[in-house]
């Protein structure tokens, strides 16, 4: 396994592999690789060739009160897991080097950008969206690897990709969880004892949302005011936003119907969690 850090470098690489007819796989992370990530690196590994992780905490897709300097880098353990999923190399940029002082131009898929999660995070998706680009045009995958617990992201990606005639397979895996439901993510790191034990109510909220199903119910409104009860109940919790979507647009849905995305975004505490479940009944 090989760490690369200069984009040129990186570039020159892949035109050698992609020369020897090698098939590439790419897996964007920000590194504080989890169960999540190494899920994406072995469907890469499996489908392809070569499989590229990037690590890369990208500035442009944190607003200025986020947490970009307390993001977690453990990155020696990260080379370490990398090196035991057999990646091929990892791409572990400076950020002088993916925005250099005279960097100018930004990706925005427009709309998609701003809802959901963009409510609250004002330009996100337009740094998702612009160093997701960069890291196509440096690595030149052949497919690509996200998660579906960033449903919105996976969406905005898709997007963006045909409408730029992005030449890369985007594949959204699913959704790994710990044993007790809770969604891995690097941010579950920050929460405290009685915090992790709130958080629960992420995925007790989807729970509820299938019996509802079960029992019935299509309602989105009457769905929604179920989970913000639940959710209300938890002293630590406070919502950001909870919505039934079109999967696709993003845009909210009456009534549920299969392929409908129930999303939801909730702040335990200082720390601020999504999950949802994309239905298929
Ligand atoms: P990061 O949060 O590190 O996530 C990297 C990838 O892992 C994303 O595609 C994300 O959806 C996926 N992932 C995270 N948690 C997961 C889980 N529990 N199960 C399955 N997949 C999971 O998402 C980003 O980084 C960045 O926005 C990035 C795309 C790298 C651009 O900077």
């Amino acid at each position: 396994m090989k760490i690369i850090h200069s984009p040129r470098q990186m570039q020159a690489i892949i035109k050698r592999l992609k020369a020897d007819k090698q098939t590439v796989g790419f897996v964007p992370t920000m590194g504080a690789l989890h169960k999540g990530h190494l899920s994406l690196i072995r469907r890469s590994s499996r489908d392809n060739d070569i499989t590229v992780v990037s690590i890369f905490i990208n500035p442009a897709q944190f607003g200025p009160k986020e947490d970009f300097k307390r993001y977690p880098r453990p990155i020696n353990k990260d080379t370490s897991l990398c090196k035991k999923e057999g990646v091929d190399f990892i791409f572990y940029p400076a950020v002088s080097s993916m925005y250099p002082a005279d960097f100018k131009t930004y990706v925005d898929v427009e709309e998609l950008g701003n809802l959901l999660c963009g409510k609250s995070r004002p330009g996100h998706f337009r740094g998702v969206a612009t160093v997701v680009t960069k890291l196509f045009n440096i690595v030149s995958p052949d497919s690509a690897y996200f998660g579906r617990k960033d449903a919105q992201q996976a969406a905005i990606i898709k997007r963006m990709v045909n409408d730029l005639n992005v030449p890369v397979k985007v594949k959204v895996m699913p959704t790994v969880r710990e044993k007790d439901g809770l969604a891995l993510s690097s941010r579950n790191l920050y929460l405290g004892r009685k915090e992790r034990k709130d958080a629960l109510v992420l995925p007790e909220s989807l729970r509820l949302v299938k019996k509802m199903l079960k029992s019935g119910m299509r309602n989105s409104n009457m769905i929604i005011t179920a989970i913000k009860r639940l959710i209300n109940s938890k002293k630590s919790a406070r919502i950001d936003y909870i919505a039934i979507v079109d999967p696709v647009n993003l845009k909210s849905v009456k009534n549920v119907s299969a392929g409908s995305l129930v999303a939801v975004a909730v702040w335990i505490g200082k720390t601020r969690l999504i999950d949802n479940l994309c239905l298929n009944y």
